[in-house]
């Protein structure tokens, strides 16, 4: 039966090609794909290792992930300094993209400073793993006393805005396509 576990350094290309895979990939070149891990997925993964989660089949290789940067201005520090000039190297409009993807979060960041990323393949979507992982990452937040977590969904995402509201969290932006969205944790 799939379950829940911490995340592993074995788990990386799995993590990687879920991220992937659960983008849009009919047109996308290896630079495309380069932005999008370094944009939505390395710093996590290599930064906060101990903030992430998989969802595993019954063979222990991952199907699905939740992926947490605990501290608004940790990850704002790392990623500007260690991701950004990679994703600037794949093109003005990727890092452009990056950037206000960062900075949306900024202004909500003394509320919530924790932020995080959901994804989860297609054939094991609808099983409840999803709940199963947000369940798994705000008990850890709030062993650690982290105070509200949030996110950013795309606006047509209605699948992803659906999960999250029936898990509580409040729409609290709509910044250009993009809503914000925030969960109290204390
Ligand atoms: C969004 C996502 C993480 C949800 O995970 P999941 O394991 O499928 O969700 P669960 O099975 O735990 O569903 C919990 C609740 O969320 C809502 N929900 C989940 N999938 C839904 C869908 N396709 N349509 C409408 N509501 C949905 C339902 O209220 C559901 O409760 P129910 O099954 O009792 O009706 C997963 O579908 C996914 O990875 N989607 C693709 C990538 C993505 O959009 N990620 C978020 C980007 S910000």
């Amino acid at each position: 039966m799939p379950g829940i576990r911490p995340y592993e350094r074995s788990d990386i290309d799995s993590v990687r090609s879920i991220c992937l895979k659960t983008t849009d990939m009919r047109k996308k070149t290896e630079v495309e794909r380069k932005a999008i891990i370094n944009t939505f997925c390395n710093y996590y993964v290599e930064c906060e290792p101990q903030n992430c989660f998989v969802a595993v089949d019954d063979d222990d290789n991952a199907v699905g992930y939740i992926i947490c940067a605990e501290n608004y201005s940790r990850y704002e520090k790392n990623f500007f300094e260690k991701y950004y000039p990679i994703i600037k190297k794949c093109g003005t409009f990727k890092a452009m993209l990056a950037k206000a993807s960062a900075m949306i979060t900024k202004r909500y960041a003394g509320f919530y400073p924790a932020h995080m990323h959901i994804d989860i393949l297609p054939e094991y979507q609808r099983m409840g793993l999803g709940t199963q992982l947000m369940d798994t990452l705000v008990n850890h937040l709030k062993q650690k006393k982290i105070r509200g977590l949030m996110l950013v969904v795309g606006a047509k995402n209605e699948k992803g805005i659906s999960f999250y509201q029936k898990y509580g969290f409040k729409k609290i932006a709509t910044v250009s396509g993009s809503v914000v969205m925030g969960l109290e944790l204390m």
